[in-house]
């Protein structure tokens, strides 16, 4: 019998916000991943959720195919099909949840649930063919944040994991997405904002960090410091944005990576851990990689930052998560339903 005959080839499927994701890993690496963009929100200012599901519905076939012809298989060739259950969308979920279902049962394989969060915090774990594929140890920190989520986790295996701290108001992404459209740049704003903050002088404005105690953060505060503050300057210049957006953004994208970083060395100081991994959309951010980087030099951690094409939704990390579920040996039932909301991991 071949190798490839024993290989277990995972399906991953994701579909909780507004990207159409499939991908396929081979004994844990990655041979396609494809993305469905979903355009049909740029409009809006934010994800349009009855938009969203109906795009989802559209993509998911062509994408799934595309992800099995990019790897080179056919669908028989699959062991199990991994998606994401939630938190997301729920009607963007059912898209997924349900694909993988049909799928499952046409193919006579198992399916695995994944939980989104789960993902982006092993999205540093996706080997690819050719290229260094360092990961960390185990246990490690990962700053997980993204449009919902702010959380410092401790991960002890691929199904282990401890919430040491997380947002009590608003997500990170929440932040940068809101003050973006407050200063009329557009949606979604963390890129925006990342981009023209290169360019400005992140010492100009100074913007006050919440006192939260713990490893918990809070991001609503400074949001409405800088509504506040722009609001005041505009009333006397109604100019005051467009000639200091530069400025605004670096000083606005500072103090919550301030934030951010702050309890991070916290957590780390606090566990005596120094693997350090970030994750979800906003580890994008090219001021946090370098922060974490830097703070990492002179700490002594070993800091893994995921490539930017795994640090937004995407089904590689979906599979991946999935593919450590299926070795072991968790198999999902036909009856699961999506939830919009995964409190506990
Ligand atoms: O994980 P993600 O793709 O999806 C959800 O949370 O659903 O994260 C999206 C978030 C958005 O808030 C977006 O503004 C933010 O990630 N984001 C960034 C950057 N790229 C995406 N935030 C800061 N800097 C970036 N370069």
């Amino acid at each position: 019998m071949s190798l490839n005959i024993m290989a277990d080839y995972i399906l991953g499927i994701e579909s909780s916000c507004d990207d159409t994701s499939a991908a396929v890993l081979k004994d844990g690496c990655l041979l396609s991943n494809v993305i469905a963009s979903q355009q049909v929100h740029k409009d809006f200012g934010g994800v349009v959720p009855e938009l969203a599901s109906r795009a989802h519905e559209q993509n998911i076939v062509p994408v799934v195919s595309q992800a099995l012809e990019k790897a080179g298989i056919s669908a028989t060739d699959l062991s199990a099909i991994a998606f994401t259950r939630g938190p997301g969308l729920l009607g963007s979920l059912l898209v997924g949840t349900s694909f993988a279902k049909a799928l499952g049962v046409a193919l006579d394989i198992p399916i695995v649930m994944v939980n989104h969060l789960q993902g982006h915090i092993l999205a540093g774990f996706i080997d690819q063919e050719g290229k260094e594929n360092r990961h960390p140890s185990f246990p490690y920190l990962c700053l997980l944040v993204s449009g919902g989520n702010s959380q410092i986790v401790r991960v002890d295996s691929p199904v282990e994991y401890t919430i040491l701290g997380q947002t009590i108001d608003d997500a990170v992404g929440e932040a940068f997405d809101k003050c973006s459209k407050m200063m009329g740049l557009g949606y979604p704003g963390g890129p925006v904002i990342d981009k023209l903050a290169k360019l400005g002088d992140p010492l100009r404005f100074k913007f006050a960090k919440p006192h939260i105690p713990g490893l918990d953060y809070s991001f609503s505060g400074v949001k409405t410091s800088l509504l506040y503050f722009v609001r005041d300057e505009m009333a006397k210049d109604p100019s005051f944005i467009e000639n200091n957006k530069e400025d605004l953004c670096a000083s606005f994208q500072k103090v919550l990576i301030d934030i951010l970083m702050d309890k991070l060395i916290k957590a780390s100081r606090q566990t005596g851990i120094k693997e350090v991994t970030i994750g979800g959309g906003v580890s994008a951010n090219s001021g946090l990689r370098s922060r974490i980087e830097n703070e990492g030099k002179k700490r002594g951690w070993n800091t893994y930052l995921p490539e930017f094409k795994f640090t937004t939704d995407n089904a590689a990390m979906i599979a991946l998560a999935g593919w450590f579920r299926y070795r072991e040996g968790e198999r999902t039932p036909l009856d699961v339903a999506p939830v919009s909301r995964m409190a506990d991991f």
